[in-house]
């Protein structure tokens, strides 16, 4: 698919040379980029023929579709890609249990999910695609993923060249790239990305002009528990990330969301972090929840702040 058509008021002559300056720059044979690409190019060629995207395990080719050379190079080739945050998958029969359950995340907006039949849909900060697979049941036209990291690129490209899935796509883009898509899509996801930046109500701005009037956002964002309207601004790290900034009340983020123009807005869900949800595995080897949170007060960070929740949100641009 061209984007000529798929984004017709997209500013395209821009998307283009920053695509080219991207494609260059992941194209060079340094900076560690050989590390994921070469494994990608080893499996390209192997197609999944059963695929299933309505489990809770995105579930991407059997064990006999392929010899038992090609499945041990599958496996070394996943293996390369640890770690593996956003899960879980089923590769030709291989159980990939990623650090965070995400099917849970999944579930909680299923209740509320805009109907995404051939609409043009962007899951920001799209991490190895997970819920871009999970939507294909819901036959969206167009799903592009916005990813500026290498490794999850490369990772979602290598799984969709086994699903075949054509109407899904990932460009090493960021959020900061959505003002290059006026008006552009009918369902924007933005998931687990607003309390990484910098200026949350620029990126809210970004995220409404790249909406289509009458699209509608989905918003999930790490919180902190509380009525008054405020965020937590962490001296240096919040649950030992220091790319956090701004970790809003649910009330906070609603205000955020009206002030920056957006109607019909809706809080569907907000629950507390857990272990069951986030945690170390044998394809995440690295520290998870419990290891961010007092051990002797697990309401508190290791830093002493509140201890996270999520918040979702839901709202539209008229
Ligand atoms: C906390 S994860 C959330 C992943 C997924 N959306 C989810 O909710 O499970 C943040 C993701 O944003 C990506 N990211 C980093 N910088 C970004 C940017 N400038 N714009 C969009 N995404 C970014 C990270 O690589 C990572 O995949």
């Amino acid at each position: 698919m061209d984007y000529h058509s798929i984004f017709p008021t997209a500013d395209l002559k821009a998307l283009r040379l920053v695509l080219e300056k991207k494609q260059a720059w992941v194209g060079q044979s340094k900076k560690g980029f050989l590390r994921y690409r070469l494994p990608f190019e080893s499996v390209h060629h192997i197609r999944a023929g059963h695929c299933d995207f309505n489990s809770d395990a995105v579930t991407i080719g059997r064990k006999e579709e392929v010899d038992p050379a090609e499945h041990s190079r599958i496996l070394e080739v996943m293996r390369g890609f640890m770690p593996w945050r956003k899960g879980p998958f089923r590769l030709f029969d291989i159980d990939i249990d990623a650090e965070w359950r995400s099917e849970l995340k999944w579930n909680r907006i299923l209740p509320v999910l805009p109907d995404l039949t051939d609409r043009i849909v962007g899951d920001i900060g799209c991490n190895n695609g997970y819920y871009m697979f999970r939507m294909v049941p819901h036959r969206p036209k167009f799903v592009l993923g916005l990813e500026p990291y290498v490794q999850h690129y490369y990772t979602f490209k290598t799984l969709n060249s086994f699903a075949g899935r054509e109407n899904l796509r990932v460009e090493l883009l960021g959020i900061e790239h959505l003002p290059l898509f006026p008006d552009c899509f009918d369902v924007l996801f933005c998931l687990g990305i607003l309390y990484h930046r910098q200026s949350p109500i620029d990126s809210l701005r970004d995220l409404w002009t790249a909406l289509k009037p009458g699209g509608t956002v989905i918003i999930e964002s790490q919180a902190i528990p509380g009525h008054e309207p405020i965020a937590l601004f962490p001296e240096k790290t919040y649950a030992k990330v220091p790319g956090t900034w701004f970790v809003p009340t649910a009330s906070c983020l609603h205000n955020w969301l009206s002030r920056c123009g957006f109607s019909s807005v809706r809080q569907f869900c907000m629950h507390p972090m857990s272990n069951r949800e986030q945690r170390k595995t044998e394809w995440m080897v690295f520290e998870s929840y419990d290891d961010f949170i007092d051990a002797a007060d697990p309401e508190r960070t290791i830093e002493g702040y509140p201890a996270p929740w999520r918040v979702f949100f839901k709202a539209t641009k008229e």
